[in-house]
């Protein structure tokens, strides 16, 4: 049995007999005496092999090879101050040789330059590097740190179904075919929560679970079709109870596994103001560069772009980038425009605020537009303006508030390290889906409207805000919750409001609404994205660093190469005959 870690040895070590396991990480044979550093979980050390039978052993090894060695710590001639156990080494007086490896088809090394896909199709390789398996080891406190906290608040940890009836929070399912029934299905979780509020109903008051979610939409460097969530719901709470709780959870999690302190209450921000300020509903406030908007000083302009915006009910909003009027060329503002097409806008004008103003609008703006200007933006020597028009405000959001992280990361604006936590709360009832021509629900049909809009769920949707509420930290949507309808009559004019039809209702939800005729406790909770959490804590900025075998975008296992082919028997027992693609 495996009892010392490599990295555990110090000179407080020197002189005692060990015997330690591990792979081969490197090996330098110098003729008569060979240095091999051995890897195991916790680190690397250096073994020395000098003569006889331990040094031919020791020469003849290949990397990865596994061995098991014994030998006497002693202090070092030359001293690696680069790694922990760098003091020391292990004189060698056995190896026993218990695995050999093939050819590796990358090198185990912090920073390969093996391809992604590479590395995924053999990611047990991959996670032998330092990168990936100290993720692994920061998602596991992260874990046992929620286990504890909550625990200790008096919440259960109870799994739910994962064969289930399909629930609602909008992506697609994944379905898995029932043989028993042939030609029904039952649909992968997308979240446990009609389970987590059926737990309130009977009476579990506090529950948690780290619970696996299936959703099949659209991959991106933050999104994986299967994912991890930090699950709660609490019974006799409303708002400020459950956010109360989970940024202490958070903070709880932050200094256990990073030492950082987080200081409590976080910032809660109104949607309208995000998207106003910031034109997102998850604003990374690492850095200032707010959104401004100056149509009102536009309002007499005879420049015919902005004036046909503000004729048709547009907006003109603008970024202020602080000194760098001089560092943009034409080109890298032209890049610039190019990226806010990618959102939509039809383009970018500029303003370089110098002793002479100059940019791309300088001379259709009047004296007294570019005065207000300056007097309002605060606009200094140096100031760069971006400015982006357009009939949608969606359109103009979405493209400055995209642009103002861009600008950040180009301009080094972002300090490491720096964790800037806050809550968006209040977040509309409904957005309309011009794919289905209705209000749908902005969170889901379960989501409480606030206390003084209950009577808007019918009348004034656009204008329907909720008890929903996100926790965003560096411009992540960490997690998200609301407190729930627990009265039947509220959750039927939701359902009216959303214009599902009694036959929908019935077939989608007939059990949850019976449920809620049976003594509902007022609810609440919130889903922690685990993955997400994982990256933000590991200072990566892809979800599938911190996931022991993740799927590509395309949702692909490149190791165990699935989706796959089923044989023609497994089909038939389900009924299910599949068209030749
Ligand atoms: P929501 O859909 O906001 O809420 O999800 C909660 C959190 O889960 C994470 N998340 C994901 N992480 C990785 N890949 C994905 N595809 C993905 N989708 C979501 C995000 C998100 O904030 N049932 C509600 C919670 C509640 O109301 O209590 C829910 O699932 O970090």
């Amino acid at each position: 049995m495996k009892v010392i870690n490599n990295n555990s040895l110090r000179n407080k070590n020197i002189g005692e007999m060990v015997n330690l396991y591990g792979w081969v990480a490197k090996k330098r044979d110098l003729g008569g005496v060979c240095f091999i550093d051995l890897r195991d979980r916790s680190g690397v050390i250096q073994l020395v092999a000098r003569d006889g039978e331990v040094y031919d052993i020791a020469s003849s090894l290949k990397s990865e090879a596994v061995l098991k060695v014994s030998g006497t710590v002693m202090e070092r001639e030359s001293k690696n101050p680069n790694m922990d156990t760098g003091d020391i080494e292990v004189e060698l007086s056995s190896i026993e040789v218990l695995n050999s490896s093939a050819d590796l088809p990358f090198e185990i090394v912090d920073d390969t330059t093996a391809l992604e896909d590479t590395r995924l199709k053999y990611r047990y390789l991959d996670i032998r590097r330092n990168p990936i398996k100290n993720n692994l080891i920061i998602r596991h406190k992260i874990m046992m740190a929620v286990r504890k906290f909550l625990d200790k608040e008096d919440f259960i940890e109870i799994e739910t179904p994962v064969l289930c009836k399909s629930t609602p929070e909008g992506a697609r399912d994944y379905l898995v075919p029932s043989r028993v029934n042939k030609g029904k299905f039952y649909a992968l979780p997308q979240s446990p929560q009609i389970f987590k509020q059926l737990l309130m109903v009977g009476g579990m008051e506090r529950y948690f679970q780290i619970a696996k979610c299936f959703r099949d939409e659209d991959l991106r460097s933050d999104r994986q079709p299967e994912f991890t969530q930090v699950d709660l719901e609490m019974s006799f709470v409303d708002q400020d109870d459950v956010m109360n709780l989970t940024e202490r959870l958070v903070a709880h999690v932050f200094k256990e596994v990073k030492n950082i302190d987080i200081k409590l209450p976080l910032r809660r921000m109104e949607y309208d103001e995000a998207m106003e300020k910031y034109g997102s509903d998850k604003p990374d406030l690492r850095f200032d560069m707010p959104i401004n908007n100056i149509t009102e000083i536009f309002k007499n302009t005879e420049f015919t772009v902005f004036k046909n915006v503000i004729e048709s009910c547009g907006i003109i909003n603008c970024l202020v980038v602080k000194g760098e009027a001089d560092n943009y060329s034409r080109k890298s503002l032209d890049q610039l425009t190019e990226f806010v097409k990618t959102y939509k806008a039809s383009g970018l004008a500029y303003l370089k605020i110098n002793e002479e103003v100059t940019g791309s609008i300088a001379k259709v703006i009047s004296d007294e537009e570019l005065a207000k200007m300056k007097e309002e933006l605060h606009l200094e020597i140096g100031d760069l303006v971006l400015i982006v028009a357009d009939n949608k405000r969606s359109i103009v959001k979405a493209a400055l508030g995209a642009l103002r992280c861009k600008l950040a990361r180009d301009l080094g604006l972002i300090k490491d390290g720096d964790y800037k936590l806050l809550w968006v709360i209040n977040f509309p009832s409904f957005e309309y889906s011009e794919d289905e021509g209705r209000y749908v629900a902005c969170h889901h049909p379960f989501t409480a409207p606030l206390d003084s809009d209950v009577d808007k769920l019918l009348t004034d949707k656009a204008h329907c805000y909720s008890k929903a509420y996100d926790i965003v930290i560096n411009g992540y949507e960490a997690g998200g919750g609301s407190i729930r309808i627990h009265r039947e009559d509220v959750q039927e004019k939701m359902f009216k409001a959303l214009e599902l039809s009694k036959e929908d209702i019935e077939d989608k939800f007939g059990f949850f609404v019976e449920a809620l005729k049976y003594g509902t406790p007022p609810h609440g909770g919130l889903a922690l994205g685990l993955d997400r959490f994982t990256m933000l804590l590991s200072g990566t900025e892809n979800i599938r660093d911190v996931i022991a075998f993740p799927k590509t975008a395309s949702a692909n296992d490149l190791m165990c190469e699935c989706p796959n082919t089923v044989s023609d028997k497994q089909l038939n027992e389900l009924g299910i005959s599949v068209e030749k693609l």
